[in-house]
């Protein structure tokens, strides 16, 4: 949700383009505007330019430089046009910042700055940082007007400031992720809200904690806590994220590539974190009491995580993160909350943690990125290390935090070595199974579904999560209105929406609710519905049938990858960007 990115010391002193580039990789995180300031190697004033619209090709014409700061914006206070736009700048023009975040009290500091005679000109709460750090410049050093400046902003928040009579770039933190990358070879530093901004560069980084400060200058790195201004003492460490992991590798688009990605990556989950899944099962085997939450498709995991566990006979809740609050006060010292996140830095998801936390909770974090807020609070972290998820729907990440809590769930019965051989033979059979014959079929058969304006899907037990995740998939890429329902529900009322030529995909396995499911895809068949069976089995109510490995409880997993295809083709034949879809961010920075 909003990508900051910064250089100082650009060694070809051509900042601008190394921004722009890095803006590029960042674009995952908003993509409705940009915009880019650096400070001229000649010149009198901080040089900008602010576009709408996705980066895609753009070039820029900003002069020679070697020190800028760069942003990629979602859209929160005020419309998507130029003026809103970051970097916002100061009455002097001296003062550039960009900002990832929400300014909660924005409206009572731009109150205050336009009483004192400053010109606000977007409807943006950024720019109020600009000004306040230009009106306490004026009894404050260029650091403490930063930093006090910062402080003063409520919310969570991250700002990186451009000014234009220092040779430095200071950055600030507070809930949105900030992370220093350190070239020491050529001596040339970034900023950026992600690592895979300035990988090509350095795997060598700093993430800034949250409290703290950066000043970066071309002779050295310094962090201050934003509070007291004392200066910290930081340890770089290194990531193992390699360049061609953010790159396209020969692909058309980073879903398509993610989503085959899933060979390897859902297989690796049984060779790794051994220890901790251990460790978790064994504090459930001592009584806590586990509460899965997540956001979007890692809610969707978490109410895996709950079936899984009802197989293993552990009583477990998932909540939807931005639905948790007012459950919160039933979580206590005795709760084992299961945060589900491939970013680590859902605000929502966050909170829930957080708000957890403060009851007493022992947090567990199955996360994808590295070095994540929700790291640094979970007691125990389970990586699932897929790599890089650049697409903005989640597909790799899912499937291994959902293959990871199916290990976890069998570890706690004891049975984590026969889970994590079936995880690695369904490795085996995915390899298989994903071939041209079946990229053939759904590429067929997303050509059929493109004219759809609804599509229903139903799935039980296991293949109820399935079938959620599938329809978010469908709806992400494709903006087709698709909604998934357990399939017991369906005479409950849903039902009435069945008429002649609806379409309605039906996810089932071979497992005990099979019968079950048929009679459900009978019903909607018998009021003149369209049945797609995703199966490893053909049935007569089905009109057609992509057929998925028999993998038994995980047969999900293929029937999840079927969801994620159908959306990746979709939105090619539409014509849409299927690793920026609409509206969408890949991490909601904010609540
Ligand atoms: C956004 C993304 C979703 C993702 C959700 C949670 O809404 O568009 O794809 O599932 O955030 O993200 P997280 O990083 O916490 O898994």
């Amino acid at each position: 949700m909003c990508g900051i990115f910064a250089v100082v010391n650009d060694k070809n002193k051509n900042a601008a383009q190394t921004i722009l580039e890095g803006l590029k990789k960042l674009e995952y995180r908003g993509y409705d505007s940009w915009g880019i300031a650096v400070k001229p190697l000649q010149g009198k004033s901080i040089k900008y330019e602010k576009h709408v619209g996705k980066i895609g090709e753009a070039k820029t014409t900003l002069p020679k430089s070697s020190l800028g700061i760069g942003h990629t914006r979602w859209a929160t206070h005020g419309g998507v046009t130029n003026l809103n736009a970051h970097p916002h700048l100061d009455c002097t023009g001296r003062i550039a910042v960009i900002h990832n975040g929400i300014i909660e009290n924005y409206q009572q500091i731009k109150k205050n700055l336009i009483k004192k005679g400053h010109r606000l000109l977007s409807e943006t709460d950024t720019e109020v940082i600009a000004h306040l750090i230009e009106e306490t410049l004026k009894s404050q050093s260029v650091e403490k007007a930063v930093f006090n400046s910062f402080n003063k902003l409520l919310g969570s928040n991250a700002i990186s400031v451009l000014i234009f009579d220092k040779e430095l770039i200071i950055a600030c933190r507070k809930g949105s992720p900030l992370v220093v990358g350190i070239d020491d070879k050529n001596n040339q530093y970034f900023l950026g809200s992600d690592v895979p901004a300035f990988l090509k560069f350095t795997n060598n980084v700093y993430f800034l904690e949250d409290g703290e400060g950066v000043i970066i200058s071309k002779n050295s790195i310094r962090v201050f806590y934003l509070r007291s201004k004392k200066e910290k003492k930081f340890k770089p460490q290194t990531v193992s994220w390699k360049v061609e992991e953010v790159e396209k590798s020969g692909y058309p688009h980073f879903l398509l590539k993610e989503i085959s990605e899933q060979k390897e990556t859902i297989g690796k989950t049984a060779t790794i974190n051994d220890k901790k899944i251990i460790q978790v099962a064994n504090l459930i085997k001592k009584g806590y009491q586990p509460v899965f939450t997540g956001c979007g498709s890692a809610y969707y995991c978490s109410l895996g995580g709950k079936y899984f566990f009802a197989k293993s006979k552990v009583q477990s809740q998932a909540y939807s993160a931005n639905e948790f609050i007012p459950f919160a006060r039933l979580t206590n010292k005795n709760t084992l909350m299961i945060v589900i996140s491939q970013s680590g830095e859902t605000a929502d998801t966050l909170i829930s943690a957080k708000e957890a936390k403060k009851y007493g909770a022992k947090i567990v974090a199955v996360v994808n990125a590295r070095g994540s807020t929700l790291e640094r609070l979970a007691d125990v972290t389970i990586p699932v290390s897929c790599g890089p998820e650049i697409a903005v729907v989640s597909t790799k990440a899912f499937t291994a935090q959902l293959a990871t809590l199916y290990l976890l769930s069998e570890a706690v019965t004891g049975n984590l070595k026969k889970a994590q051989e079936e995880i690695k033979n369904i490795s085996l059979v995915l390899k298989n199974w994903l071939n041209e014959n079946l990229l053939k079929q759904l590429i067929s058969l997303s050509k059929n579904l493109i004219n759809e304006d609804n599509i229903y899907l139903i799935g039980k037990n296991f293949n109820y999560p399935a079938a959620l995740e599938f329809a978010l998939k469908l709806k992400e890429t494709s903006y087709i209105h698709a909604e998934a329902f357990a399939a017991g529900e369906l005479k409950h009322g849903v039902i009435a929406l069945i008429k002649k030529n609806t379409l309605c995909f039906v996810l089932a396995a071979n497992d005990e609710v099979k019968e079950e499911i048929l009679s459900s895809a009978a019903e909607v068949k018998a009021r003149g519905g369209k049945i797609i069976g995703v199966a490893p089995f053909d049935s007569n109510e089905f009109d057609q049938l992509v057929k998925t490995p028999d993998l038994g409880d995980l047969t999900i997993l293929a029937n999840i990858i079927v969801g994620q295809l159908l959306g990746y083709y979709l939105a090619v034949q539409k014509g849409y960007d299927p690793d920026k879809p609409r509206n969408l961010a890949k991490s909601v920075t904010v609540k």
